[in-house]
């Protein structure tokens, strides 16, 4: 694992394998949904390192202890529709009573700014720690528009995650949201004109969804 204050990225051999198969054009819709999935809790294991624990009275079948325990209120995950459900539901699957929002933005493919569409997010987010989930972290501007809105909805704990970063949108994010830490499987070359990432593994929504 590399890390600095904003960014973790999370080299362990099976991220990085699964990834590489991500990455390869002839790999099947079906295997890039399993993987993406699969890769999904393993980049949860760092992202939720830091929630806060408790300790709680419990009996074993031998004596009793103080076990630890998640603290506090119930984490929420936020998509960035569409290609952010390809995160989420393997996420879910570690913390099951987590809440989940949903922020809708595409792309204008002309500017390659951010439109928003749709925006449902839980109550009290100012009381929990909110994980942002986008597979690209391209120009960093939907991403900092997603992260923008939850800050206006009293968000003050969040975690960015994806699975591959072009270095211009970690700088946008960082330039945005200093205060939001970001974990990724990879940092890629360079964004191309079309804004996507290099070398990539092409549109992500196209390529868990079948769309292309
Ligand atoms: N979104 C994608 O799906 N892929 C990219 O390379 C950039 C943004």
């Amino acid at each position: 694992m590399t890390e600095t204050e904003h960014l973790t990225v999370v080299s362990h051999p099976l991220v990085q394998h699964k990834l590489t198969i991500m990455r390869d054009k002839e790999t099947s819709t079906a295997s890039f949904r399993r993987l993406l999935r699969e890769i999904s809790q393993l980049l949860a294991y760092e992202v939720t390192r830091g929630l806060p624990m408790t300790t709680r009275r419990i009996e074993t079948p031998l004596c009793e202890m103080d076990a630890p325990a998640l603290e506090g209120k119930k984490l929420v995950l936020v998509s960035i529709l569409r290609a952010g459900n390809g995160l989420l539901d393997g996420i879910l699957e570690l913390v099951p009573a987590a809440r989940v929002g949903f922020v809708g933005l595409y792309r204008d493919p002309e500017t390659l700014q951010p439109v928003q569409y749709y925006y449902k997010v839980p109550a009290e987010l100012d009381d929990r720690m909110v994980i942002v989930v986008d597979p690209m972290l391209a120009t960093g501007n939907s991403s900092a528009a997603a992260v923008d809105l939850l800050k206006q909805s009293g968000a003050k704990n969040i975690r960015f995650l994806c699975l591959l970063a072009a270095p211009e949108g970690i700088e946008r994010m960082r330039q945005a949201h200093p205060d939001v830490p970001i974990v990724t499987a990879a940092v890629d070359d360079h964004l191309n004109d079309h804004g996507y990432i290099v070398p990539g593994l092409g549109d992500a929504g196209d390529r868990m969804f079948g769309t292309k």
